[in-house]
């Protein structure tokens, strides 16, 4: 397998470029620079020379609030770019591999998502998504999309590494204990997205571990476990007025996924113990 890495500056990105590294497998990481999957003449390119049989898209556009005021970017990088990749995928006969998001529900079923749930995104960032997704099950029959929620790794752009900021700055932190959904690390979701790839499994899969948790309940987990002593006082989201609305229970089932790898996925908390120390000690 020869993999192809987009957005390599991306905390997932960084995770797959570890992991095959130690593995000792062939691939390219790529950053923006080097490759904007928005430029199909770059995409195609890239292919034509590197030869990919994978490509691991991590490049996205994630910045939820600020995708409401810049839809073009968010819509280029998270919807359009996939109509690149798809084209390029089938033309040279190559294994596309996307990550989309809890963020296409609505968070009003009140249970946890299966994939035959219907979508209905609440902002921009979960519309742009779904664009994306849907460009590539129009176009394609070799791909994997995996939705994930809550991602944390490598990086400053995700939720554990804000409390860490924010415990620097304040006595009191302040967080929502009316959104849930379920934090998953980018080891997590590399591991597994490897052994789909080699059990030659194809489709739209959602990937997380067991259980789901209020931004709450994971800020005090999380400090809990770095061994800060800050106070989390839980607030309604509302107080945080931010421009994307946001679902408020967007926890997702992987029991189909982990069914036909075969494997029974930890629980978050469990996770979250087992890999912090990689990222935030
Ligand atoms: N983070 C989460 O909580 C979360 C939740 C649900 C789903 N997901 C999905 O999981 C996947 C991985 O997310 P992540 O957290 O690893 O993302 P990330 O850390 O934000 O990385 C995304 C990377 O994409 C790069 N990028 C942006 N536009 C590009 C372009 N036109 N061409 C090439 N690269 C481009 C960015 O480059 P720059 O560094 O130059 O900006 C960045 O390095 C994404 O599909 C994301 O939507 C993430």
């Amino acid at each position: 397998m020869k993999y192809l890495i987009t957005g390599a500056n991306g905390q997932l990105a960084k995770e797959f470029a570890n992991y095959l590294e130690k593995n000792g497998q062939e691939f390219l990481a790529l950053t923006r620079e080097q490759l904007d999957v928005c430029n199909l003449n770059n995409v195609l390119e890239v292919i034509e020379s590197y030869k990919p049989s994978v490509i691991l898209n991590c490049a996205a556009y994630n910045y939820v609030d600020l995708a409401e005021t810049d839809y073009v970017n968010a819509f280029k990088i998270n919807g359009l770019a996939l109509h690149n990749l798809s084209f390029a995928c089938k033309k040279h006969n190559i294994f596309l591999v996307h990550y989309s998001t809890d963020y296409v529900f609505d968070g009003e079923k009140n249970d946890y998502y299966i994939e035959e749930d219907t979508t209905n995104p609440l902002n921009t960032y979960g519309k742009t998504k779904l664009i994306g997704e849907k460009l590539i099950n129009s176009g394609l029959k070799d791909y994997l999309i995996f939705r994930v929620s809550w991602l944390y790794g490598r990086g400053k752009n995700n939720f554990l590494s804000k409390i860490l900021e924010w415990s620097k700055e304040m006595n009191t932190l302040r967080i929502a204990y009316d959104e849930f959904s379920i934090p998953t690390s980018t080891k997590f979701v590399v591991e597994n997205t490897l052994k789909a790839i080699n059990c030659g499994i194809k489709g739209t899969y959602h990937l997380t571990p067991r259980g789901y948790a209020s931004r709450c309940e994971i800020a005090k987990t999380f400090l809990n476990l770095v061994g800060i002593n800050k106070f989390v006082l839980p607030v309604s989201s509302k107080v945080f007025n931010t421009p994307a609305v946001r679902p408020k229970f967007s926890a997702m089932s992987s029991k189909k996924i982990s069914q036909l790898l075969n494997v029974d996925f930890s629980a978050w908390d469990k996770e979250l113990k087992q890999t912090y120390q990689e990222y935030f000690k």
